[in-house]
């Protein structure tokens, strides 16, 4: 399906597709169990009651997904290393031929150091985690730094924070909603080390992949407002104001517990200068005041007691997954973090972007991913310097909690056979990519 031409990018623009470890790669045998294997074990977590024991089996077909890449005509990949697999014998090894065989495909590898898969045993909730998290993030940048320029430090703490430990829908399955504060806190300390670990084992370009979304109040109601804005700190503002102006925003420093003084040293470290920031969209949040408990997007419940209710965005089409499609939202957010930050915000990358829909003719797909690069267009429009755009994602994969229900591959994947099959938006991204690249004129 052919789209109208899509404006030209700025010289130099990163086009990619993002995976991650336990989503894709299988060969669980092969490492440590991660705190998902454990949560996967446990029956009624997993929708489908599936694991990622075998996922894609990436780990295996490395060099047919690889070739995947190169033929779509993508600049770079977005991976992520499983620190359980590097805890194991050979496990390093793996991303030693992963990234050779990326290199030599000519697609630039982007290792994101952490995307969820802690090792079985650890925790967010002790401070000792950041520590440990820099020195494994230490051995990968001795081992692949020779190749690897751009390093992603982090995935979506904001979301392995509320849906793992808030709310209990994600590994490790905790429940203590704004007790969970300190799984933030740590995360975002293991960042600011493994910052220091990259640049000390000389590394070059350092971000990380924040997820963020603009939230609409639902009414004018001054209590809308109020829960919309509360919404808004602990989803965006909670995590980028720490990294960018190394300071929690009102109303969360006071959340924090234990010794402030000790908090304050913590968020020097914190804000160690990023080279780029790196952005996942997926949807904006439309909050109002409290209603007891709701099904939001998602299938997700959120517990009566939270002091926000997440309603529908109307008049849109929706995912498969119940996500609205909003293309604009991706302008409005990045111009308004453009806003906040100004000089502070550094270079941006939309690190994550995507949609789940069924099928191999993906007209859905195709729709939403030409609004939302011309909606980045619009943003590179209005003075936002953003650099790279990745897909969500390259392969049908282990979608967490819903299991392979949940398809967000530009190519499918059987997963009796693991047979791969690009679907028609592979053919449509290709095509954007040649465009991108044709001589001006
Ligand atoms: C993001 C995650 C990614 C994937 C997409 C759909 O929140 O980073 O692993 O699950 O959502």
């Amino acid at each position: 399906m052919a789209t109208q031409p899509i404006p030209r990018f700025p010289d130099g623009f990163l086009w990619g597709v993002s995976t991650s470890a336990h989503q894709i790669e299988g060969a669980a045998r092969l490492r440590e169990p991660s705190v998902w294997d454990v949560f996967t074990a446990e029956p009624g977590r997993v929708k489908d009651g599936s694991t990622a024991a075998v996922a894609c089996d990436h780990y295996h077909r490395y060099r047919e997904d690889v070739a995947l890449l190169a033929d779509l005509g993508v600049d770079a990949y977005r991976f992520s290393v499983s620190w359980p697999r590097v805890n194991s014998p050979g496990g390093l090894d793996f991303y030693d031929r992963l990234v050779d065989e990326l290199c030599a495909a000519g697609v630039r590898p982007v290792p994101t150091l952490f995307h969820w898969d802690l090792p079985a045993g650890l925790d967010w909730l002790e401070r000792d985690t950041a520590s440990r998290f820099a020195r494994y993030v230490t051995r990968v940048a001795d081992r692949l730094g020779d190749r690897v320029v751009r390093w992603i430090t982090l995935n979506e703490p904001a979301e392995h924070t509320l849906l793992g430990h808030a709310l209990g829908t994600h590994a490790p399955g905790r429940t203590l909603l704004f007790d969970a504060l300190p799984a933030a806190h740590h995360q975002l300390l293991a960042h600011g080390l493994a910052v220091r670990a990259l640049r000390a084992a000389g590394a070059a370009e350092i971000g990380i992949a924040n997820s963020h979304g603009p939230t609409w109040p639902a009414s004018d109601d001054p209590a809308d407002r109020e829960a919309a804005d509360f919404y808004d700190l602990l989803l965006n503002r909670l995590f980028s104001d720490p990294l960018l102006t190394g300071r929690y925003p009102e109303g969360i420093a006071e959340l924090m517990p234990g010794d402030a003084r000790r908090v304050d040293a913590d968020l020097e470290i914190i804000a160690e200068p990023l080279d780029w920031y790196g952005v996942n969209y997926y949807a904006p949040a439309r909050v109002g005041a409290p209603q007891g408990a709701k099904t939001v997007f998602g299938g997700l419940t959120l517990p009566a007691e939270l002091p926000f209710s997440v309603r529908a965005i109307e008049g849109r089409p929706v995912t498969d997954f119940g996500w609205p499609v909003v293309p604009e939202g991706l302008t409005e957010l990045l111009t308004g973090l453009r806003d906040r930050y100004g000089d502070r915000l550094p270079p941006v990358v939309i690190t994550e972007n995507g949609c789940s829909y069924e099928g191999l003719d993906d007209r859905d797909r195709i729709a939403y991913l030409d609004g939302h690069v011309r909606a980045l267009h619009g943003a590179v429009a209005a003075g936002v310097d953003v650099r790279g755009y990745f897909v969500w994602s390259l392969l049908d994969n282990f979608e967490w909690a819903e299991g392979y229900a949940r398809r967000f591959g530009l190519v499918h994947v059987d997963f009796a056979t693991l047979e791969r099959t690009p679907k028609a938006s592979y053919a449509w991204f290709r095509e954007v990519l040649r465009a991108q690249r044709a001589p001006v004129g």
